[in-house]
């Protein structure tokens, strides 16, 4: 199976150039100008278009069971909906119940997502702790290629990580090799304020922000940065929604400390006055953790993107229908938690990003994509356009326009939180494993033909930074 994709400018996170893309078996064999390719390869002519490493969306819930439900969108419909946007990877959560064996979790979510039609990888919660726990992290890392680790800090009384928790799995995680990454919310502070709001009668969705204020989010990022300190091992947030919580990953790079943060789309863009909207339906469809901020927290997160104290984008795509949104028709702690965007990060990143003039186009590229493969391992297979990678590429058409819809998303949710924005810059093709699944609006890529990434330990860092953590450690005192 032989690709080549011709006339257009590939964009790399380091560099642009006019060059052709040759592709065969499902790994970039040449990029340059008068390539040499067998008169039987497929042409795709992407003259006044770019050529970009597929998107890479390191935070997705794909058919979730959670608040009493599972999430809309499967594996297949939702690597689907990704492909249709550019993205060509996801890294989704396997989160065992509390008591529930690792492995056992990991080897469900295995089996969801086989049906999936675009690449796949797996981060692990860590949702209670005793030493099997510890063991299985070990089989994950060493035989499975799961090489981070999830900690919900919220949702008290289901999958929160409380900090005996969070030290002992971080700790565990630097003698693997492995990240750590956080949800971080003092889900105390939210359980007491959801309480005190539901006693003083707010039962409605515009309650949902005011039990999950920004400095729930400062104080749990600040912790867990610190405990991160203290081991000695690097930090991923997810979701960073405050300046809050950016202010304290700018502190800790700025001492030197491996912290990474991840900004979503939603939060970039959509501010907290969704909540007040006087149909519930469409309040209700924006409830998410954490939630939707005033407008300064948006005009710091671009900064963060901009300046590199974030260095990721995703969506924590987690899809809910109206009719499962309803369970908190009477009561805003029951509406399950979760919002769509796996299929729109990259027109939102490019419209509101590089249309706005605030990333290049390479930075588009970091953000969307390389930064994510460096941060998590499989740089440079994935992240990358160049010789040896595989062949996960989307074609960019910057001029193309569109207004999102749910009436004309593929994602499977009766809602889209970017109803009625117009884009300009769309996928024109996606190309994933070397093999066209996407063009001008048709998604055509098979269930199942998506694989799953293993993603190796990352010894020769962590080693040092242990050095580093025993020489800071303290010596006994003898008297
Ligand atoms: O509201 C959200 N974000 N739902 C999915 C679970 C999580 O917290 O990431
Ligand atoms: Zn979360
Ligand atoms: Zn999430």
């Amino acid at each position: 199976m032989s690709l080549l994709i011709r006339g257009g400018t590939v964009i790399n996170a380091d560099a642009r150039e006019r060059a052709d893309v040759y592709m065969e078996d499902g790994v970039i064999k040449a990029v340059g100008l008068d390539l040499d390719v067998p008169s039987d390869a497929e042409v795709i002519e992407a003259g006044g278009q770019y050529v970009m490493p597929g998107g890479i969306d390191p935070h997705t819930h794909m058919q979730l069971p959670f608040m009493g439900t599972v999430a809309s969108e499967d594996f297949y419909t939702g690597t689907a909906a990704g492909l249709a946007g550019g993205t060509t990877m996801i890294i989704d959560f396997v989160i065992p119940d509390p008591q529930q064996p690792l492995m056992e979790a990991y080897q469900t979510w295995r089996g969801w997502a086989e049906k999936s039609c675009a690449d796949y990888s797996f981060h692990v919660a860590v949702t209670w702790w005793d030493d099997s726990v510890g063991r299985d992290m070990g089989t994950l890392v060493t035989e499975e290629g799961v090489n981070s680790f999830k900690h919900f800090m919220a949702y008290k009384g289901a999958i929160m990580a409380d900090d005996e928790i969070l030290y002992n799995s971080f700790t565990r995680a630097l003698e693997l090799g492995a990240m750590p990454t956080v949800h971080a919310e003092n889900g105390e502070m939210v359980f007491q304020l959801q309480q005190k709001l539901l006693a003083s009668g707010m039962s409605g969705p515009e309650a949902h922000p005011l039990s999950r204020p920004p400095a729930a989010e400062g104080e749990a990022a600040n912790r867990a940065i610190r405990l991160a300190e203290v081991i000695g091992v690097p930090l991923y947030l997810v979701h960073v929604s405050t300046k809050d919580a950016l202010d304290e990953i700018i502190r800790a790079r700025g001492n030197g400390q491996r912290v990474f943060g991840e900004a979503l789309a939603g939060h970039l863009l959509i501010d907290d006055s969704v909540y007040r909207h006087p149909d519930f339906e469409t309040a209700a469809a924006h409830v998410m953790s954490p939630p939707f901020r005033s407008k300064e927290h948006q005009a710091a997160l671009w900064k963060g993107l901009q300046s590199g104290s974030l260095q990721t984008t995703a969506t924590d795509h987690c899809c809910f229908c109206a009719d499962q949104k309803a369970a908190g028709k009477d009561d805003f702690t029951l509406i399950p938690n979760g919002t769509g965007g796996v299929e729109d990060r990259l027109f939102i990143l490019w419209t509101y990003g590089v249309g706005a003039g605030k990333l290049t186009m390479e930075e588009f590229v970091a953000v969307t994509s390389t930064n994510t493969a460096k941060i998590f391992n499989i740089y440079p297979r994935k992240g990358a356009v160049r010789v040896g990678a595989d062949a996960d590429i989307v074609v960019w058409d910057p001029a193309a326009r569109k207004t999102i819809s749910a009436k004309t998303h593929k994602q499977n949710v009766d809602f889209n939180i970017f109803e009625g924005r117009e884009v300009t810059g769309l996928a024109s093709h996606t190309i994933s494993g070397g093999i066209l699944r996407y063009k001008d609006g048709e998604v055509m890529a098979e269930k199942g033909t998506g694989r799953y990434v293993k993603r190796p330990a990352f010894q020769p860092m962590f080693k040092a930074l242990e050095k580093i953590a025993a020489a800071n450690a303290p010596t006994a005192v003898k008297r």
